[in-house]
């Protein structure tokens, strides 16, 4: 079913790059951004939700949002594709996960030092003075998607607490992306798993890896602008064909 050169090519990697995104945690039951219909900026304005400048117009609207988010995503399980890069990451030399996800599901799943491009829903922040905000132990009831939730304050300054993800016009954390920079000019294979490859900076790292020689592998049900750089697409479902491409390679 996989190429025998590309079976080969994982195999003899030094090091390999997992670069994720929404598509890995669609069959977790977490909704992905692009796809047609069910994505949520088909469904949400992300100006008004994804924008410091939009928090700032409507905080209450905005937390509410991502605090739907956070409870979906504490009601969600990690999905054979998640299980399928831990289980990489133990057969190849050295593995390095970088992921846009927001959800905490590699972590759970059983992957240590994610590199997170996007943030967390999970590590919320004082929207002026940045200091770290921890959540109330109570598992949120999931609120419905639209409905406005006042932002917890921040016991220093008392501006309001905001989510810990990037949004658009703001930039990446800044170790974290030298660090996904230096992996994708090193590593000997890349594989792009469920995203739509249209966010940047992220959506440079596979170009960065096949620019210094690596092999570029997609996995995604759809058509992306990588399909003109990757060596491999692969096209189907992260959680039915990783499983099978690990164990491809261990054989
Ligand atoms: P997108 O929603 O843009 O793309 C998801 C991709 O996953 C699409 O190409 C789908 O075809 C693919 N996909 C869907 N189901 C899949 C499955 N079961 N297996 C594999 N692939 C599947 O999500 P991202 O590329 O992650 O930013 O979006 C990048 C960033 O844009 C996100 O991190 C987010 C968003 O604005 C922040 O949250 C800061």
């Amino acid at each position: 079913m996989f190429a025998e050169e590309l079976i080969t090519a994982i195999k003899i990697a030094r090091h390999i790059v997992v670069l994720t995104g929404a598509g890995v945690s669609a069959e977790s039951g977490i909704p992905t951004f692009r796809d047609a219909q069910t994505g949520l900026w088909e469904n949400f304005d992300a100006t008004q939700l994804a924008s410091p400048q939009g928090f700032q117009s409507d905080p209450e609207l905005v937390w509410g949002w991502y605090e739907w988010r956070r409870a979906q995503v504490l009601g969600a399980r990690p999905n054979p594709a998640h299980y399928a890069i831990v289980q990489f990451a133990e057969q190849v030399e050295q593995l390095t996960l970088i992921t846009q996800n927001v959800d905490d599901l590699h972590e759970r799943a059983g992957s240590p030092n994610v590199i997170r491009l996007h943030g967390s829903l999970h590590q919320p922040r004082c929207f002026a003075c940045a200091s770290p905000y921890a959540f109330p132990e109570a598992i949120p009831q999931e609120p419905a998607a639209g409905r406005r939730l006042p932002p917890s304050r921040c016991p220093h300054c008392n501006d309001y607490i905001r989510p810990g993800v990037v949004w658009f016009g703001e930039s990446l954390p800044e170790a974290e992306w030298r660090r996904a920079e230096l992996a994708a000019k090193a590593c000997d294979v890349l594989l792009s798993i469920g995203t739509s490859a249209l966010v940047w900076p992220a959506a440079q790292l596979p170009i960065d890896a096949a620019r210094h020689g690596a092999v570029v592998v997609q996995i995604n049900p759809d058509q992306t602008p990588l399909n003109a750089v990757a060596r491999y697409n692969i096209q189907g479902k992260a959680g039915e064909i990783l499983p099978g491409l690990v164990d491809a390679v261990a054989l």
